[in-house]
């Protein structure tokens, strides 16, 4: 009897990955602390990300078949190593997309995605969130703490989707205030840009994206005006509302060719293209019509460098990115949880959340 509890105790459950279309969720040993920075957390909220998409559709060939995903996600500290200093066992804490030692070069320069030991690893190159347990390794510097009473669904799209909209799209395309924006992709990488440029009150948000339902929600979210560009011309329409100039900034939130080159055809004269779609193929910069432009392209891996100011933008409701999440499971419905994401339109779904 003692026996078979021990042996429960060393399982869990995960989604894992099997190569591209293939995934599980099934029983897997429990992790472990290995290095004593580490810390082991126990799920109570994770979700799914775009990304996880890319990788089942074989964007990203780098990933490991037997690889458990997820890079989101807020959970309850069930063991630290010994020299981890800000963090115990009991403690409620987000977990970060990006794990980060917070000594290194990159570290110390606040680009955290490029940490010598860490970086974006988590549901990629060592097991992640979608699991009952996961390891987190350097939790000091890669988890946050959340107070009591805080609402943790709110807090679950501070893992990624908060400061990657705002990183890789707001801060690096320098919207300022007045400007006209388009953010190409209304996902939920899309609809946090959204929320985080309206920090810096542009004038003009247009909001592209082949999805009606996603398009209605992001007007309530603050867009101006939106393009179902499967239906309209999206390029002719910016045109149209921009007197023929572009837009100041184009937002890439989808990670496919023809979005990065529609954020080439609308982008003004001194405009800036920030991408934050993770890209499977290669796209066509056309150099021949921007090579006068004054423009700027900028390329980001979250860095989550500004996950603690936009921490108090949510706990004081500024932005209320609870929101995004349309669906709710429970852990063990997540294979239901990936088909909804996957028909996000047929499912009107915008983040889906698996509470364990
Ligand atoms: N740079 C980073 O650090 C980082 C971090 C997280 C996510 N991402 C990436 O951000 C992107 C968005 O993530 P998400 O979770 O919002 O994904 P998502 O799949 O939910 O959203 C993508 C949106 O793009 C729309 N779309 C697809 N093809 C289109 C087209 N041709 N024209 C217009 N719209 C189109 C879809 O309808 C959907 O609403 C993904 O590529 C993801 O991998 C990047
Ligand atoms: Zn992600
Ligand atoms: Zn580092």
């Amino acid at each position: 009897m003692f026996y078979i509890i021990l042996l429960k105790k060393l399982k869990m459950k995960a989604l894992v990955y099997y190569g591209p279309g293939k995934k599980s969720w099934e029983e897997q040993p429990k992790p472990a602390i290995k290095e004593s920075t580490d810390a082991l957390v126990k799920i109570l909220k994770t979700t799914i990300c775009g990304t996880d998409l890319h990788i089942m559709k074989g964007d990203m060939p780098e990933v490991a078949s037997g690889r458990i995903l997820g890079h989101e996600g807020v959970g309850i500290i069930e063991e630290v190593g010994s020299s981890v200093s800000n963090f115990k066992k009991g403690d409620h804490v987000i977990i970060s997309c990006v794990t980060s030692c917070g000594k290194c070069e990159y570290c110390k320069k606040g680009m955290y995605s490029h940490c010598e030991k860490g970086g974006w690893i988590l549901g990629y190159m060592i097991d992640g969130t979608q699991a009952e347990y996961v390891r987190i390794p350097y939790a000091d510097n890669s988890l946050y703490p959340i107070p009591a009473g805080s609402d943790e669904e709110a807090l679950v799209m501070l893992s990624d989707i908060l400061p990657t909209g705002f990183e890789c799209g707001v801060l690096n395309g320098q919207v300022k205030p007045g400007d006209t924006i388009a953010i190409v992709g209304a996902g939920p990488v899309g609809m946090a840009a959204l929320l985080t440029s309206q920090f810096y009150t542009p004038a003009e948000i247009i909001v592209i994206d082949q999805d009606d339902n996603r398009l209605a929600v992001a007007k309530t979210f603050g867009a101006t005006h939106t393009i179902n560009s499967a239906k309209e011309n999206a390029i002719e329409k910016v045109m149209a509302l921009t007197n023929n100039r572009g837009v100041d900034t184009a937002i890439e939130a989808v990670g496919v060719p023809p979005t990065f080159e529609l954020c080439e055809e609308i982008i003004s004269a001194g405009g800036h293209i920030a991408n934050i779609g993770v890209h499977g193929k290669s796209v066509t910069l056309h150099m021949e019509k921007l090579w006068d432009r004054n423009i700027s392209i900028t390329t980001r891996l979250v860095d989550t460098v500004t996950t603690p100011m936009l921490f108090k933008t949510v706990q004081s409701k500024r932005i209320e990115p609870k929101k995004l999440i349309t669906h709710r499971f429970k852990l063990d419905q997540m294979i239901e949880a990936y088909d909804t994401f996957e028909h996000a339109a047929r499912e009107k779904a915008l983040k889906v959340l698996l509470e364990n």
